[in-house]
């Protein structure tokens, strides 16, 4: 319901600027009592490493490099004036819908994957309502599914952090009203088959399936031609970033594509300006960049296959991945590992709060040059802590029992 109430009194003469000096008869208590939602209480807080960074950036699976040039170029064609006009995303929704070869309607653009999130839950979340996903995985989950008063279903993953499937399965219920599938996973590297993402969909058709492919295309392997053809199961929706292989992450830019059954709930909960102009600008002029992209994940790819060489090694027992970013065990000395890393200039990531991931390091891989900078560095690090494989071998038994995220 909306009401109005009319104002009581208009007296500040248009255009002048309030008065600082302006006595008032409100008085001003110093400690109000208003608390947020119950869930914004109880969810759980984000809180990413991010100072600091002015080092090798291999600890947060961006784009290492740069963009596309093409991006350059549609940023050169920006007027100061242009800054002034609010952003129109449909038409880019267009471009981006077209290269992916679905209709504007099925696609959603968002202030990237984190936002996209966020939207799927508040759109289809009530309190009380079970979301289910498989972990270790991305924190941002957790946060949107608590911030909605909906409960956390986690599906802990073995020590293999193959994607639990079954007992995923198993933990379908009629109060199931989201899954979350990412292919391929953060931090783990593992992936999901089509068969696999069917069949859960397939078992949950009361829920909505959000399959996060914010690392496509280092895998290669998606369903996003069933959102195109109309394949599969009819609850799925993809989320995909311009944050990892294009390069965007500055820009927050990513999207939803699914049946616009599914996404029109979705535009309708969204502010129409949630995308900037900039990035928008930046969107349309990369999304078919294919020679681009063919270059940066060839680099990746190659790039993943020395590190793990490395780590295999010099035995340090690490898990394989379709991603831009290799997870290993280091055991007891991992933070050790990350300060030698850091004195030599290449920032990685300690993952040891993650649930089932104590004594665990996960390093972003770069382009050429920088993977023979992070192939030193981890040699070096490794000899000047002292590593042996015996250390390898056992998570940090400090940490056990004690898991929390960061
Ligand atoms: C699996 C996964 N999904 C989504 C995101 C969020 O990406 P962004 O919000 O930059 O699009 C990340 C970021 O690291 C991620 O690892």
């Amino acid at each position: 319901m909306i009401t109005t109430t009319e104002p009581t009194s208009l007296t500040a003469k248009p255009g002048a600027p309030p008065s600082p000096t302006a006595p008032s008869s409100v008085k001003v208590d110093a400690t109000p009592t208003i608390q947020p939602r119950r869930a914004v209480q109880a969810m759980p807080e984000y809180h990413p490493p991010l100072n600091g960074r002015d080092a090798l950036r291999l600890d947060f699976n961006e784009n290492t490099h740069a963009p596309s040039p093409k991006v350059r170029e549609a940023l050169s064609t920006l007027t100061l004036e242009g800054l002034t006009v609010y952003p129109e995303r449909a038409p880019v929704e267009a471009v981006v819908a077209e290269a992916l070869g679905l209709q504007p309607a099925q696609v959603l653009l968002t202030n990237a994957v984190d936002e996209a999130i966020h939207l799927v839950c508040f759109t289809y979340l009530e309190e009380g309502d079970e979301a289910l996903f498989a972990t270790p995985s991305f924190f941002m989950y957790d946060v949107n599914i608590g911030a909605m008063g909906a409960t956390a279903v986690r599906i802990q993953a073995d020590e293999s952090l193959v994607f639990p499937h079954r007992r995923l399965l198993e933990a379908i219920t009629p109060k199931t009203k989201l899954i979350i599938l990412v292919s391929p996973n953060n931090p783990t590297g593992a992936v999901m088959t089509r068969a696999q993402i069917h069949e859960i969909a397939a078992a949950a058709r009361h829920a909505v399936v959000m399959v996060d492919e914010a690392y496509f295309h280092f895998f290669g392997e998606t369903v996003m031609d069933d959102v195109a053809n109309g394949t599969g199961p009819a609850n799925i929706i993809v989320a995909r970033t311009f944050s990892k292989a294009y390069g965007l992450a500055n820009l927050r830019v990513g999207l939803l594509a699914g049946p616009s059954v599914l996404i029109d709930p979705i535009r309708k909960a969204s502010s129409p300006y949630n995308v900037n102009g900039v990035a928008l600008l930046a969107v349309s002029a990369c999304v078919s960049d294919t020679d681009y992209l063919d270059w940066y994940v060839a680099q990746i790819r190659e790039g993943r296959a020395r590190i793990e060489r490395t780590l295999d090694n010099m035995k340090v027992p690490r898990w394989p991945s379709q991603a831009n970013f290799v997870l290993f065990r280091v055991g007891p000395k991992h933070k050790d590992l990350v300060a030698a890393m850091r004195a030599r200039g290449v920032l990685v990531r300690d993952r040891s709060s993650d649930p089932g991931l104590a004594g665990y390091v996960r390093i972003t891989v770069g382009i050429a040059d920088q993977i023979d900078t992070a192939i030193a560095a981890l040699r070096d690090s490794f000899a000047s802590i002292q590593w042996t494989p015996a250390d390898g071998a056992t998570p940090d038994p400090e940490l056990e029992g004690a898991r929390e995220y960061e």
